[in-house]
Formats: C-alpha cells, sequence, structure tokens
C-alpha cells in the first residue's frame, strides 16, 4: 500500500522529532533522518551497524535547495542537476555549513541528492529540509527494493517505514565527484556512464575494475548470505552442476544467453536481458535464493555498458572476500 498524505505528513513530524523514516527511492529504499539533527544521523549509523567514517547522502527536495547544502556548485555540478534531478545521480560538492561533520563521516564533501520517487520527494516536501539517508539495510548486505524487505532486516529499529511500492530502477545511484578537475564516477548506478558523457560532451572517468585485489581492500558489500561465485556466462549451467554434485545448494542466475537450458540447481532465476529489469531485480533475486536455503550462488557478469556497468559493480562486491572478524 502506498503511503498516504497523512503517512507523510507523519513521517515529516517523526524526522522533526528526531526518529528514523524508512523511505522509498527510485533506486532502493533509504534509512531516513533530519541531515541536521547529528544525534539522528548517529542513530542510522548504529541501527545499520557501519562504521561512522562512512558518508551520507544528503537528500533534498529540488536543485533550487542545492546552494544551502554545497559551498561551492560547479558549473557541471549544476548542468548534471538540472539533466538527471529528480534521478538516480548524486553529486559529490563541498560541504556546505548545515551539513555536520556526522553527516559525512568527518570528510569536507558532501553527498547530495534529489531523488526521483513521488513518495521520497513528497515527505521531502513537507519535511522541508534535507534528510540523510542510506541504503535502509544492515552494512554489508543486500539494500532494499520493498518496504517488505525494510521491515524484515530492520524491523522495531526505525520508527516508521514509509511503503512506495518496488523500486523502479533498483541499484543505487550513480556518484559523481564534481569537486576536482573533472567530474568522475565513484560508484556506477542507475544513471549510466552513457548519459554523463552525452550531457557532458566528453568522456568521463570510472573506478578500475580489472585491477587485481590486494584481499582486504575489496571487501564484500551488497552481499547476500549464501556465498557468490562468478562464472563466464557459457559455463553458469556446467558450474552450477559441478558444485550442486559436490553437495551445494545452489541458486543459479541463468544468463540470458542460456534462457530455458535445462540445469540442475537447487534454485534457478532466470536473468531478464533488458539490464533495466535486470537492475531492477537484482537484489531481489539476491534475497530470494537466501531465502530459499542456497548456500552458493552462481552468477555471471552482464556487458559492461549502460546499466551493465552498475550491475557488474554490485555482483563484483558481492562475490568479493568476507570480512573475517
Ligand atoms: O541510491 C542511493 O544512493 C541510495 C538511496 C537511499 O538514495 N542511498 C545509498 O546510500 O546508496 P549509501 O549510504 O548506502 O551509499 C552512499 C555512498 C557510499 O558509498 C559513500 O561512500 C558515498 O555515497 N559518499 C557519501 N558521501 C560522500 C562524499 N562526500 N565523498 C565520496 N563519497 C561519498
Ligand atoms: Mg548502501
Amino acid at each position: 500500500m502506498t503511503a498516504s498524505t497523512r503517512d507523510i505528513e507523519k513521517a515529516a513530524e517523526v524526522l522533526r522529532a528526531g526518529g528514523l523514516v524508512a523511505l522509498p527511492t527510485e533506486t532502493v529504499y533509504g534509512l531516513g533522518a533530519n541531515a541536521e539533527d547529528p544525534a539522528a544521523v548517529s542513530r542510522t549509523f548504529q541501527v545499520k551497524g557501519r562504521p561512522p567514517s562512512h558518508p551520507l547522502i544528503v537528500h533534498i527536495a529540488g536543485a533550487e535547495h542545492l546552494h544551502d547544502w554545497a559551498e561551492d556548485v560547479p558549473a557541471t555540478a549544476r548542468l548534471l542537476a538540472e539533466h538527471f534531478w529528480p534521478g538516480p545521480l548524486t553529486l559529490v560538492l563541498r560541504r556546505g555549513r548545515r551539513v555536520p561533520l556526522e553527516a559525512t563521516g568527518g570528510l569536507e564533501t558532501v553527498a547530495v541528492r534529489v531523488p526521483g520517487h513521488p513518495v521520497a520527494l513528497a515527505l521531502l516536501s513537507a519535511f522541508g529540509g534535507g534528510v540523510t539517508a542510506p541504503s535502509a539495510n544492515r552494512f554489508g548486505s543486500v539494500s532494499p527494493t520493498t518496504a517488505e524487505h525494510v521491515r524484515a532486516e530492520l524491523g522495531d529499529a526505525v520508527d516508521l517505514v514509509l511503503d512506495g511500492g518496488p523500486c523502479d530502477v533498483g541499484v543505487e545511484s550513480t556518484i559523481v565527484d564534481t569537486t576536482g578537475d573533472a567530474p568522475s564516477i565513484l560508484r556506477p548506478g542507475g544513471v549510466t556512464r552513457e548519459d554523463l558523457e552525452a550531457v557532458l560532451g566528453r568522456p568521463i572517468t570510472v573506478p578500475s575494475t580489472s585491477r587485481v585485489r590486494v584481499p582486504g581492500q575489496h571487501p564484500s558489500h551488497y552481499a547476500p548470505r549464501a556465498r557468490v561465485v562468478l562464472v563466464e556466462p557459457g559455463k553458469a549451467v556446467a558450474e552450477t552442476e559441478r558444485a550442486q554434485g559436490l553437495g551445494h545448494r545452489v541458486g543459479v542466475l541463468l544468463p540470458p544467453s542460456l534462457a530455458g537450458a535445462p540445469v540442475a540447481a537447487h534454485a534457478v532465476i532466470p536473468v531478464p536481458a533488458s539490464t533495466a529489469a535486470y537492475a531492477r531485480g537484482l537484489y531481489g533475486y539476491l534475497r530470494e535464493l537466501d531465502r530459499r536455503g542456497c548456500d552458493l550462488i552462481i552468477a555471471s557478469l552482464p556487458q559492461e555498458e549502460g546499466l551493465g556497468l552498475a550491475i557488474a559493480n554490485r555482483l563484483r562486491r558481492a562475490a568479493g572476500p568476507r570480512p573475517t572478524a
């Protein structure tokens, strides 16, 4: 059931009183707090079990409020805000004085975005200020894309959950740093690199994913309980059946190129051929395979173009080494 105007008013009250509100956005559900209330912001870190040095995104109702939260808004940031807001794009700017250091993890920069979801926008307007909102999941686990995911994972730790239906984009926002000489992508997400480049009229850098990683520098994130193993798309069936034969309960995200192939697995989820549909479903699939008791998930990376770049980034991180502590 989608949140009513009364639910939204109530949620704005909860934020004013220093409480936490889970809110729908077009990307994933967020765990919202009044960005100017350091105690409320600190509580989001406790609820998530996230280290306080990890900065949060400040959500605002419109680009016209950007100057309240950022010290300096370069022309590039203005251009991107004009084109992509409201939408799945986060801009990193120099921190305005209104933003407490609790929200930025002590950084002198701040991440800001205007979410493209009617319930989020209504809440931001009713509340009137900025709302910090990390994804509403425990640190390291899979982001929630339905209100039910939030309730199941955070339960009573949240004062109110606003339901806005399933998230349309399904992966987090694209984060672009606009504080340097040239803008760069810090996290691929719902706005594609190609769309950014079309608006900027020049190439934009993305963090390298091909580099060999030192163990421990690539801690697993966006990860389900089951271990995730990435294989070449052509080998997904063979690897699944091999692991299943070794006694694993294997869940496979069957690549579109193998659609309809028979596969002996504990659970099979065929991946949609459209990357938009895949992104929308991705976190739900990982949760579903956990729910069905899989201990191993076999997946393949899509082509790293368009939304495929964000999907591949999340799958790599889900497959990354788990913290040993
Ligand atoms: O789609 C999204 O962005 C969702 C929805 C709820 O808006 N939010 C989200 O928040 O994904 P979170 O906290 O899970 O991820 C925020 C990311 C982190 O990777 C953090 O390091 C980065 O934003 N970030 C925040 N402030 C930053 C800053 N000043 N400089 C660089 N990165 C920053
Ligand atoms: Mg997150």
